[in-house]
């Protein structure tokens, strides 16, 4: 395992909800560290080069003004194997498929509205946390 960093967001709906303190306290308990930490609303260029990949997918709209609609919580979370580590934590992008005890098996409801993001690579960390960091 390498040490890596990671970017984790706090989705609309986790905080409208307050889940805030609940997910932060999951990431420190996993031993992973909190390096940058930032609430604050994503704009309309930050959320399509976010989600450039799925441009053109009939979710892709919603997604935008999801992702816009309210105040996120942006992080950058380190660690050792800290990218497969978050998304263990996560679950399962579909709530209803998330087992319970991960965040989004124990928060989310809908796959529209999941709670969180995690970067699925180091690669894809990297490219994040320049979109949110900038
Ligand atoms: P994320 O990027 O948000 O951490 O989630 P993920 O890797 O588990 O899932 P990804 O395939 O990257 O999809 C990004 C987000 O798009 C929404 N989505 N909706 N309705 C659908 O079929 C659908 N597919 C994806 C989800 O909110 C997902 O988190
Ligand atoms: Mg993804």
């Amino acid at each position: 395992m390498a040490f890596e960093k990671t970017y984790l967001m706090i989705k609309p709906d986790g905080v409208r909800n307050r889940h805030i303190g609940e997910i932060v306290n999951r990431i420190e308990r996993s031993g992973l560290g909190i390096e940058r930490l930032e609430m604050g609303n994503v704009t309309p260029e930050q959320a399509q080069a976010n989600y450039a990949e799925h441009e053109g997918k009939p979710f892709y709209a919603g997604l935008i003004a999801y992702i816009t609609s309210g105040p996120v919580v942006k992080m950058v979370v380190s660690g050792e194997g800290a990218v497969a580590k978050c998304r263990q934590l996560m679950g399962a992008t579909d709530p209803a498929s998330a087992a319970p005890g991960t965040i989004r098996g124990d928060f989310g409801l809908v796959m529209d509205e999941n709670v969180i993001h995690g970067s699925d690579s180091p690669v894809s960390a990297e490219r994040e946390i320049a979109i949110f960091f900038a």
